[in-house]
């Protein structure tokens, strides 16, 4: 028999099926959903007697060198993950910064709506009170969905300030580049997720749409309000934070045994540069986990700025660097974001 090994099990396409009939979309598309809701997520087929195997050849060609190049013997991380310790990467915590402003309010309903939505979708549920109903492959289906949105607000917000600043002529102090890095790093969430699951062409569909609205809706809001954007982007983070908390909760419980045994894919080795004896799936989500809190520090601050005028506060050097500011790690790390006048 052949020694290769299937990672999920049938119960999310019973799942999605739900989904589609409890009228997440009409009746025709629910149809299409019941009978391809098994293409939702194409199991990854491993040569090997463990789970999510991080031996496989797509895998080990990803990252450099993607070919035997006659010139390049490497191509490096754009931007190198930030240095993190065991110590931050456990402090992270789950957080909720209070509406003040209408504006705010606007934000932070439009998130709620947003992850009632993506729940439906993705066949999330963690009530206590419920019988638990999560699987491995159901938080890999949340994840992957969720990288794909989250990878949008940086990318369009660093090309609209750099649009702006072109112009108007005028200089972005420093936030641009802030923003791109935002967005490769949730790229760099999904490419590593990617190599534990390969959707399949329904959630391929689902990807390609909530794209389409998503992006074209984070185009207009931000040229409307940028600084409501960041705080929606602020709210969505505080949502991913919570995802991973609740993911590394389940595991510690014993309630992912799939994942005990499970090694970090080799990209997610090498990005985030995990040190031996700390390369399991476990300290992998405390890894993302801890760019996700990175996300809502980021974005909740830049919500509290001008800005037009103030320069970013993770970039910038600082008068007295005794005392703690933001910067690029987490060794400062804000749940809340920073208030203007403690950065500016
Ligand atoms: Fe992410
Ligand atoms: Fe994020």
């Amino acid at each position: 028999m052949n020694t290769s090994r299937t990672i999920f099990s049938a119960s999310l396409t019973a799942n999605l099926t739900k989904t589609a009939c409890r009228g997440i979309a009409p009746t025709a598309t629910a149809n299409v959903g019941l009978r391809s809701s098994h293409a939702l997520l194409k199991p990854v087929t491993i040569h090997s007697s463990r789970q999510f195997s991080t031996s496989r050849k797509s895998q080990l060609d990803f990252f450099p060198p993607p070919k035997n190049l006659p010139h390049i013997k490497t191509t490096p991380a754009s931007w190198p993950h930030p240095a993190v310790t065991e110590e931050q990467l456990k402090s992270v915590e789950i957080a909720h910064r209070e509406p003040r402003t209408v504006s705010d309010w606007a934000a932070y309903n439009t998130v709620r709506l947003l992850r009632w939505a993506t729940d439906l979708a993705t066949g999330y549920r963690h009530d206590p009170n419920k019988p638990y109903v999560m699987t491995e492959r159901k938080w890999l289906i949340r994840f992957i969905f969720l990288e794909t949105v989250a990878g949008v607000p940086g990318m369009m917000a660093g090309m609209l300030r750099h649009f702006h600043s072109l112009r108007k002529m005028k200089r972005d102090n420093g936030w641009i580049e802030t923003l791109l890095e935002d967005a490769y790093n949730e790229r760099m969430h999904l490419l590593t997720f990617l190599q534990m699951a390969k959707p399949g062409w329904f959630m391929k569909m689902m990807i390609l749409g909530a794209q389409g609205v998503f992006s074209n809706g984070f185009f207009l809001a931000y040229l409307v309000s940028p600084r409501t954007c960041h705080r929606f982007v602020g709210y969505l983070e505080e949502e991913a934070t919570k995802t991973y908390t609740l993911a590394i909760e389940d595991m510690e419980k014993g309630l992912l045994p799939g994942w005990e045994d499970l090694e970090a894919p080799e990209i997610a080795i090498k990005y985030w540069e995990m040190p031996k004896g700390h390369q399991s799936m476990k300290d992998l989500l405390y890894y993302v986990r801890a760019d996700e809190a990175k996300h809502r520090e980021i974005h909740h601050t830049l919500g509290n700025l001008d800005q037009t005028k103030d320069p970013n506060p993770f970039v910038s050097e600082y008068k007295d660097q005794s005392k703690p500011h933001p910067g690029k790690g987490i060794e400062h790390l804000r749940s809340k974001g920073w208030e203007r006048e403690e950065v500016i």
